[in-house]
C-alpha cells in the first residue's frame, strides 16, 4: 500500500493544498494520508466524507510526531520517497523506484514550508518532479501516475455511495 504523509501543515494556510494532497492520493492509487504539522480536523472529516461519498478504502489520520512515522515505516520495510525539487529527476529514477518497491509498502513525503534536512537523509529516494520549484499535488499526481504508468486510472471505487457513468456530454450518476 501506498501512504502519503503530509509534513508541516498549516491551519488556515495550507488547508486547500493539504485537502487536495489528500484527494490525488485517493484518486491515484495511494491507500491512506497521514496528515502532519496543525491538527485540521475539517480536512480529517471533509477527505474521509469523500471516500464514503465516492468509495475506495482510503485511510485518513493525523499524527504529530513525523520522524517516529518515516522511522517506523523504514523499520516495517517500507520505501520512502521523498518529493523535493532538489531532488534525482523523476523520469532518471522511477523504474528503479517500481522495481524496488515490487512487493513492498511505500511512503510518499510532502512538505508545504522549508522541510527538515532529516526528512532528505531518512527517505531512501529524494524525487524531484523537474528540478523547479512549482506544488505538491502536481508532484504527487505525476509521480503516481508514472509509478502505476496510468493503470491507476481504469480502477473503479468500490464502496461508495455514489458513481458516474461517464457521458459525452452532461452529467449522470448512480446511487449504490
Ligand atoms: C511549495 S513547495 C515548498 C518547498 C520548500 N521551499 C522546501 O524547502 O522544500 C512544497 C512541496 O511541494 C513539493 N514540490 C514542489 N516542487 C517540486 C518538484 N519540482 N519536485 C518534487 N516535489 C516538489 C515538495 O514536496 C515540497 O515540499
Amino acid at each position: 500500500m501506498i501512504t502519503l504523509l503530509r509534513l508541516g501543515h498549516r491551519l488556515g494556510r495550507d488547508s486547500r493544498v493539504t485537502t487536495h494532497c489528500g484527494l490525488v492520493a485517493r484518486a491515484f492509487g495511494a491507500g491512506r494520508i497521514i496528515l502532519s504539522g496543525d491538527y485540521d480536523k475539517k480536512i480529517v472529516d471533509s477527505l474521509k466524507g469523500v471516500s464514503e461519498q465516492w468509495g475506495g478504502d482510503f485511510e485518513v489520520e493525523y499524527d504529530k510526531q513525523w520522524m517516529k512515522i518515516i522511522k517506523r515505516f523504514k523499520d516495517e520495510g517500507a520505501v520512502v520517497v521523498h518529493l523535493t525539487m532538489y531532488g534525482m529527476n523523476l523520469p532518471d529514477k522511477i523504474d528503479e523506484i517500481r522495481k524496488t518497491c515490487k512487493g513492498k509498502d511505500m511512503l510518499v513525503i510532502v512538505g508545504s514550508q522549508k522541510v527538515p534536512g532529516e526528512v532528505y537523509h531518512l527517505s531512501n529516494y529524494n524525487i524531484a518532479v523537474g528540478n523547479t520549484p512549482h506544488s505538491e499535488i502536481s508532484a504527487l499526481a505525476i509521480f503516481l501516475d508514472r509509478f502505476f504508468e496510468g493503470k491507476q486510472l481504469d480502477k473503479k471505487q468500490e464502496n461508495g455511495k455514489i458513481s458516474i457513468i461517464p457521458q459525452e456530454r452532461g452529467k449522470k450518476t448512480v446511487e449504490e
